[in-house]
C-alpha cells in the first residue's frame, strides 16, 4: 500500500476554501476524520505502509488532522456567532425589546367614566380647548363680575388678528375674547347651539386655570361634563343617573349625599358627596374626619342657559353635572400628589 499524502493535502486545501456553512463543514469532517474518513484510514493503517514512508506520512497526516481540527473549531465559532463574512449584523444578538405602552391612569379613568355614561345612552362629544368668552361664561349665566372671569382665574389669549388686503393687522371683532376653557361646561353650549333635544351628552377633556402648582393644584387638569335635556326632565332623573354612575365607578355599597350648593348655570344646584372610600364613612385623614368626599357638582340647567342657546322658553328642562378626573383618580388609587400625573415618571405610570 502507498499513500498520496501530497494529493490529499492539496485536495483538502481546495476543499477548505469552499466551506461556507455548518453543513459543508460537517461533510468535510466526516470525509476526512469520520470513522471511514481518509485521514482516519491512513492513521489507523500506518503499519501497513512501507517502512520508509511511515514517519513521513504519519507526520504529515497528523499535521493535516491538527490543521483540519483547528479549521473546524474556528469555522464553528464563526458560523455559530453569526459573524459570517459579508453578514451585516450578528443574528445571535438578542433583538431590540420594545416596551409595550399602556394608557395613562387619567385616560383609563376617563374612559371608564365615559363607558358608564355611554351604557346609559349618553353620547361622547369633544369640545375645543380654546373657547370664546361667550361660551365659557356668558352663555352659562356667569355674570361679568364673577371672580372666575378674572384674569387671575382664567388664561385669556391675545385678541385674534387677521391681515387685511394691504397687509395691515386688524382685529377679528366677531370672535370676541378667546381663552383656554376653565371648565368643560361650554361643551353644553356648543352642543345645544347645534342640536335640538332630546340630548344626553358627556364632554371629557382638559381645562385650564392659572393656579400655582402644588400637591393638589395644577394649571391644567381634566373634567367630564355631562348633561341631559328633554321635556319634563326632573331632579329625580339627575339623582338616578348619578347614583347609578357612582355605584358603577366605586361599587354598589357606596352611599351618596346631595348637598345644596350654588352654580350660576344650574338652579337648583347640588354638590354630590360619596361615603369615604378609604374609611367607609367612619372618618379618616383623606375625608378630613367627615366620612364624606365631595366628587362632583350638578343641578337643573338654568333657564338662562336655554335662552342663550336659543331654545324656546319653558319647553325643555334638563340636568347637568361636572366632575374632576384627577380627584377621582387620586381617591380611587390613593394618590396624594396631583403632580405625579404630569411628570411622566414611568416608575409611577407603570403601576396602573
Ligand atoms: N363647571 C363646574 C366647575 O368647573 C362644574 C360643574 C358644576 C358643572 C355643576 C356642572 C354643574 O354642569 O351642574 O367647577
Amino acid at each position: 500500500m502507498s499513500v498520496d499524502i501530497e494529493g490529499i493535502t492539496q485536495g483538502l486545501e481546495e476543499e477548505l476554501k469552499s466551506v461556507g456553512d455548518n453543513a459543508s463543514l460537517e461533510a468535510l469532517r466526516i470525509k476526512y476524520l469520520g470513522r471511514k474518513g481518509s485521514l482516519s484510514e491512513i492513521l489507523s493503517h500506518l503499519a501497513d505502509l512501507p517502512l520508509e514512508q511511515r514517519p513521513v506520512v504519519g507526520k504529515r497526516a497528523n499535521e493535516l488532522k491538527q490543521r483540519l481540527l483547528a479549521f473546524i473549531k474556528e469555522k464553528e465559532a464563526e458560523f455559530n456567532s453569526g459573524l459570517q463574512q459579508g453578514a451585516k449584523f450578528d443574528i445571535t444578538l438578542p433583538g431590540t425589546a420594545y416596551e409595550i405602552g399602556q394608557r395613562h391612569p387619567l385616560t383609563q379613568i376617563m374612559d371608564e367614566i365615559c363607558a358608564i355614561f355611554s351604557h346609559l345612552g349618553f353620547k361622547i362629544v369633544e369640545s375645543p380647548e380654546i373657547e370664546t368668552e361667550f361660551n365659557n361664561f356668558t352663555a352659562l349665566n356667569i355674570p361679568l363680575e364673577h371672580p372666575s372671569r378674572d384674569v387671575f382665574d382664567t388664561f385669556y389669549l391675545e385678541t385674534p388678528m387677521n391681515t387685511d388686503r394691504s397687509g395691515r393687522l386688524t382685529q377679528i371683532k366677531s370672535a370676541g375674547k378667546l381663552l383656554l376653557r376653565s371648565h368643560t361646561s361650554p361643551g353644553q353650549i356648543r352642543v345645544m347651539k347645534q342640536y335640538q333635544p332630546p340630548l344626553a351628552v358627556v364632554v371629557p377633556g382638559k381645562v385650564y386655570r392659572p393656579d400655582a402648582v402644588d400637591a393638589s393644584h395644577s394649571f391644567m387638569f381634566h373634567q367630564v361634563e355631562g348633561f341631559l335635556v328633554n321635556k319634563e326632565v326632573k331632579f329625580s332623573d339627575l339623582k338616578g343617573v348619578l347614583t347609578y354612575f357612582c355605584q358603577e365607578l366605586f361599587g354598589k355599597d357606596i352611599r351618596m349625599r346631595f348637598r345644596p350648593h350654588f352654580f350660576p348655570f344650574t338652579e337648583p344646584s347640588a354638590e354630590v358627596d360619596i361615603s369615604c372610600i378609604i374609611c367607609k364613612g367612619k372618618g379618616c385623614s383623606v375625608c378630613g374626619r367627615k366620612g364624606w368626599l365631595e366628587i362632583l357638582g350638578s343641578g337643573m340647567i338654568h333657564p338662562n342657559v336655554f335662552k342663550a342657546v336659543g331654545y324656546p322658553k319653558d319647553k325643555y328642562t334638563g340636568f347637568a353635572f361636572g366632575l374632576g378626573i384627577e380627584r377621582i383618580a387620586m381617591l380611587k388609587y390613593g394618590i396624594n400628589d396631583i403632580r405625579l400625573f404630569f411628570e411622566n415618571d414611568l416608575r409611577f405610570l407603570k403601576q396602573f
